[in-house]
C-alpha cells in the first residue's frame, strides 16, 4: 500500500500523506490540503470523510461488523451488562470486580436531582415528545451543575460522567411518568444499574415492583446494542458541539436533538408506525414496498438501509432473534412481528433494495421488544438515548483529551457576487 496520494492540479504535484488506521483503514490526511493547493474538498453529509481517529468503536459496513474497544458485539451481548460496557466504552478497559463497584457506587451517589427540576417538567404539556422533553432537561441539568461545564482535568470529565450517568436515567423515568400522570420516582439504589432503570419507569405507586428478569435482560441486552456506532449523526453532533468546549450535558442535549430525527433515532418510533399501518390496511405490505421505491413518494422503508452497514447490521440479527425469545417468554403474540418478518423477506428479494444493499437496520426490530417490554412508543427513541449515552461520553472523552481543534468545516459559495446596496425606495 503507498504512503502517500500525488495530486496533479493546474500543471503542479502535490503530495499528501495515506495514514492507516489498526483496522487496516486506508485514508488521505488532507490536513494541508488548501494551505499548499489553495483547494477544499466537498463532500455532503461526509460520506467520504473522516472527521477524527477515533480507539472506540470499529464497525466495518460490508462485513457487518461492529467491535466496541476491540470486542465483539456479538460477545458483549451475550456476556457482559450494560453497565460494564457502559465502562469499556468510556474508560477502554472492560473493569475489575472493584472498578465496577466503584463507578456503579459513584454513580448511585450522584443519582438526586434537584427538586426544582421538576417545575421544567411540569411545565411540559402531556403530549410533549418525550425526545424533546429530555433534550431540555439535559441542558436544564447544566444550571443545578454548574461544575460539569468547564471540565478539562480527566478527574472533573469523572466528576461530569457519574453525574450524567446517574441523573439522566432518572430523567427518562420522569418523562415517562410524567406522560402516564404518574408520580416522580426514584426506585431503589441497591438494585442493579438497568433493573433500578425498569422500576424507575414502571413501578406503580400502589404496588410492590416485581423484577422479571426476560424483561431486565432484553432491556440491558437493548441498551448495550445501541451503546455506540463511531461517528453517526448524533455522536457527530456531539463530538462538534463539544470540540467549542461547551461542556459535556450541552454536548449531550444537542446529540439527543440529533438522535431525534426519523431518518437517525427516530427510526425506530417510525417503524413501529409504519408497521402498524401495514396491519391495519390489512397486511398489505406491497403497498408500502411500492412506496418505499416511489421516486415521487417521500415515504422510506424505515428500519432499511444505512449509511455504513452495506450488509446485515450486525446489532438487527441479534435484535431479531431477542425478539422472538422475548415474546415467546412473555407469551406475547404480536401480529406485528410476524409483518415485520414478512416485509424483511419481501425487500431482501425485492431488486430495488438488493441492488442499493438496504438491510434492516437496528431500529428495524427493536421497537417489537421495546413494545412487549411494556414502553409506549413515543418512548422509543429515548430509550435509544439511554442506550447511546455512554457512547456519546465515551466520543465526548476522546475528543476533549486528545485536544481535537474546535469543528468547522469549509464550504464553497454559490450565491451572489459582490454587488452594491441599493436604497428602499429605489428597488
Ligand atoms: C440509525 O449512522 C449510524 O450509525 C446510525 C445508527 C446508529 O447506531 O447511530 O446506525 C442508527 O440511524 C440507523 C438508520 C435508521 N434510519 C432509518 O431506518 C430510516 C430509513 N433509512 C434511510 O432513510 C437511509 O437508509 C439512511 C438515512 C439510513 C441512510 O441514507 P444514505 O446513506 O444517505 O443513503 P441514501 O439516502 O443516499 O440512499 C441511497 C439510495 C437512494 O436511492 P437512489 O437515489 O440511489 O435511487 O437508497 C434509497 C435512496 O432513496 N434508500 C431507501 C431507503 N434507504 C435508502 N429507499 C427506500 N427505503 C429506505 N429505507
Amino acid at each position: 500500500m503507498s504512503d502517500k496520494v500525488t495530486l496533479d492540479y493546474n500543471g503542479k504535484k502535490f503530495e499528501f500523506p495515506v495514514i492507516e488506521g489498526t483496522e487496516k483503514e486506508v485514508a488521505i490526511d488532507i490536513k494541508t490540503l488548501r494551505s499548499t493547493t489553495g483547494l477544499t474538498t466537498l463532500d455532503p453529509g461526509y460520506k467520504n470523510t473522516g472527521s477524527c481517529e477515533s480507539a472506540i468503536t470499529f464497525l466495518d459496513g460490508e462485513k457487518g461488523i461492529l467491535r466496541y474497544r476491540g470486542y465483539a458485539i456479538e460477545e458483549l451481548a451475550e456476556k457482559a451488562d450494560f453497565l460494564e460496557v457502559a465502562y469499556l466504552l468510556i474508560f477502554g478497559e472492560l473493569p475489575n470486580k472493584e472498578q465496577l463497584a466503584k463507578f456503579h457506587r459513584d454513580i448511585r451517589e450522584e443519582s438526586h436531582i434537584d427538586e426544582e427540576m421538576k417545575k421544567i417538567l411540569d411545565g411540559f404539556p402531556k403530549s410533549a415528545h418525550p425526545m424533546g422533553v429530555i433534550s431540555s432537561l439535559t441542558s436544564a441539568l447544566i444550571a443545578f451543575n454548574p461544575s460539569t461545564v468547564d471540565v478539562s482535568s480527566e478527574k472533573d470529565m469523572y466528576h461530569a460522567i457519574v453525574r450524567i450517568m446517574a441523573k439522566f436515567p432518572v430523567l427518562v423515568a420522569w418523562t415517562l411518568r410524567k406522560k402516564k400522570g404518574l408520580p416522580l420516582d426514584y426506585g431503589d439504589d441497591t438494585l442493579g444499574y438497568v433493573e433500578n432503570i425498569h422500576k424507575m419507569m414502571f413501578k406503580k405507586p400502589n404496588q410492590t415492583y416485581k423484577k422479571n428478569s426476560v424483561v431486565i435482560e432484553a432491556l440491558d441486552k437493548l441498551l448495550i446494542l445501541h451503546a455506540d456506532h463511531e461517528q453517526n449523526c448524533s455522536t457527530s453532533t456531539v463530538r462538534i458541539v463539544g470540540s467549542s468546549h461547551a461542556g459535556l450535558f450541552a454536548s449531550l442535549s444537542a446529540g439527543i436533538s440529533a438522535l431525534w430525527g426519523p431518518l437517525h433515532g427516530g427510526a425506530n418510533q417510525a417503524v413501529l408506525e409504519m408497521l402498524e399501518a401495514i396491519e391495519a390496511d390489512g397486511g398489505d405490505t406491497k403497498k408500502y414496498m411500492a412506496k418505499a421505491k416511489d421516486k415521487e413518494d417521500p415515504f422510506r422503508l424505515m428500519g432499511f438501509g444505512h449509511r455504513v452497514y452495506k450488509n446485515f447490521d450486525p446489532r438487527a440479527k441479534i435484535i431479531k432473534k431477542a425478539a422472538d425469545e422475548v415474546l415467546s417468554d412473555l407469551g406475547v403474540e404480536d401480529a406485528i412481528l410476524d409483518i415485520a418478518k414478512g416485509l424483511e423477506k419481501e425487500a431482501l428479494e425485492d431488486e430495488y433494495f438488493v441492488k442499493r444493499k438496504l438491510y434492516p437496520n437496528v431500529d428495524f426490530y427493536s421497537g417489537i421488544i421495546y413494545r412487549a417490554l411494556g414502553i409506549p412508543t413515543e418512548m422509543f427513541t429515548v430509550m435509544f438515548a439511554l442506550g447511546r449515552l455512554p457512547g456519546w461520553i465515551a466520543q465526548w472523552r476522546e475528543m476533549r483529551l486528545r485536544g481535537e481543534p474546535i469543528g468547522r468545516p469549509r464550504q464553497v459559495y454559490i450565491g451572489e457576487n459582490l454587488r452594491p446596496f441599493v436604497n428602499v425606495d429605489l428597488r
